[in-house]
């Protein structure tokens, strides 16, 4: 495709450069965004006099009947054209001659770009946050299953207090809940219209820059020319919580890894979330979730990507901020793709109560509960601390549980062991009398439902 700025040049860009510097495979998909812009710019350049009615009507006319025909694929995109800007007003002027030449009036690619990609990602968010939502969905629905299931919680990986697996589950909802409010937040921030920068200076024709703002739905705005075509804080805030929603993911296949394991046994995969193996013919790997933690590490090195191509650029526009794109592009893929497979598998999971019960069992989890009965009794707390850790050593020592050891026994450690000392550390007790506020308790669970069901 011949070069809208060939009039300065005595010679063709070198084929291998063009192709180097040419971005139409990957900016090509935000042609909706790019024509959506044009028209908005080519109603405002009418409204104020500075192109005909006449011509920005054929204009915006045209630009609708190319989106259509883009999207119905009847118009293909032409890969030689050097980014998606230049390929859809070359094609407009084609098919319109000298008044589509009118369009780039008052205009520079450069808040053409800032503009197509800041409408590009804000409806990306919106499909991202819908995905989260799904994910929501899928938690609270395994969280009202398992309201009363049992299981250790841990810490250092170590069985530490019983909890039930709806609170361990609803840990992982208030993550999302953030990462929805996060990626909110970036967009409100993003919500200015940089169109109308121009190059970098603003332009000598008396453009309307508010008109196509709230035509293209943006809440104002950018304040500074140069700020505007040069920003890409944007880019780095939304793979920042891109990134994020992927370290949540990782952690909660992490964990779903460990529980498919015959070590753990706490789930069941369904079967179409799993995969066999090509030569153990007993094996059901959790590969939907290794997947998922492994995709993390490319969102993490997009994010430092971006960062990297930003540093040290000077003002305003370089081409280095071509960049920009795939880096983004590559996390909203990836975090689509994740939160597209994520949830359905943990809809889909089998928890398995007894086993989550029988891991609880063991490893002294009610400890904590035996300490606070006897300060409940009176006993300050370190002195009651120091003699279940003797107890617990006890048992170790003649290979039985808290549970086991007959009250007599109890009384020789301390007097005001009672019959009720049973009933105290029983798990069903340990986790329905653990009442302050976001504990493990019933009502707490009750809240934490409610809570999500209304986020969402
Ligand atoms: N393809 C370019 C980009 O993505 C568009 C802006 C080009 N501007 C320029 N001055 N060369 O950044």
């Amino acid at each position: 495709m011949g070069k809208l700025w060939e009039g300065r040049f005595s010679k063709a860009l070198d084929t291998q450069a063009d192709d180097f510097n040419s971005s139409i495979h990957f900016d090509s998909r935000m042609f909706k965004q790019d024509i959506q812009g044009s028209m908005a710019h080519a109603a405002m350049l009418a409204a104020k006099g500075i192109i005909g009615k006449q011509d920005a009507e054929t204009i915006i006319a045209e630009l609708g009947v190319i989106l259509e025909d883009i999207q119905s694929g009847s118009l293909p995109i032409d890969y030689s054209a050097e980014d998606i800007h230049m390929f859809v007003e070359a094609e407009l002027t084609k098919r319109i001659g000298d008044t589509g030449k009118k369009l780039h009036t008052a205009r520079s690619r450069n808040d053409q770009v800032a503009v197509d990609i800041r409408l590009y990602l804000k409806d990306e968010a919106a499909q991202i946050i819908a995905l989260l939502k799904t994910l929501l969905d899928a938690i609270l629905h395994q969280a009202k299953l398992h309201k009363t299931t049992i299981m250790p919680g841990y810490t250092h990986l170590q069985r530490a207090q019983p909890i039930t697996f709806a609170h361990h589950l609803l840990a992982y909802g208030m993550m999302f809940t953030r990462d929805i409010c996060r990626i909110q937040d970036a967009v409100k921030r993003m919500n200015y219209s940089p169109l109308g920068s121009c190059a970098l200076a603003g332009t000598t024709y008396n453009t309307d820059r508010y008109m196509t703002a709230e035509a293209l739905g943006f809440d104002g705005i950018t304040l500074n020319s140069i700020d505007g075509v040069s920003d890409r804080d944007f880019c780095v805030e939304l793979l920042s919580a891109y990134a994020t929603v992927m370290m949540h993911l990782s952690r909660f296949s992490e964990e779903v890894i460990l529980w498919a394991s015959w070590e753990f046994k706490f789930v069941e995969l369904d079967d179409s979330y799993t995969t066999g193996s090509s030569i153990m013919p007993q094996k059901k790997n959790p590969d939907i979730a290794e997947l998922v933690r492994g995709k993390t590490g490319r969102v993490y090195g997009d994010l430092v990507a971006m960062l990297t191509v930003l540093k040290g650029l000077p003002l305003a526009y370089n081409k280095d901020m071509q960049e920009d794109k795939e880096a983004i592009f590559d996390a909203i893929d990836t975090v689509k793709q994740c939160l597209t497979v994520f949830p359905p598998m943990l809809k889909t999971l089998k928890a398995l109560p007894e086993n989550m019960l029988r891991a609880a069992q063991k490893g002294f989890i009610n400890a904590t509960d035996l300490a606070d009965y006897l300060t409940k009794k009176g006993i300050p707390f370190r002195t009651a601390y120091k003699l279940v850790g003797q107890i617990v050593a006890y048992c170790v020592a003649n290979d039985t549980v808290l549970e086991q050891i007959p009250l007599s026994q109890y009384k020789s450690f301390h007097e005001l062991f009672e019959e009720d000392v049973f009933e105290a550390i029983s798990l069903r007790r340990c986790v329905e009398s653990r009442i302050s506020a976001g504990g493990t308790n019933p009502d707490s669970i009750e809240k934490q439902i409610a809570y999500i069901e209304e986020f969402i």
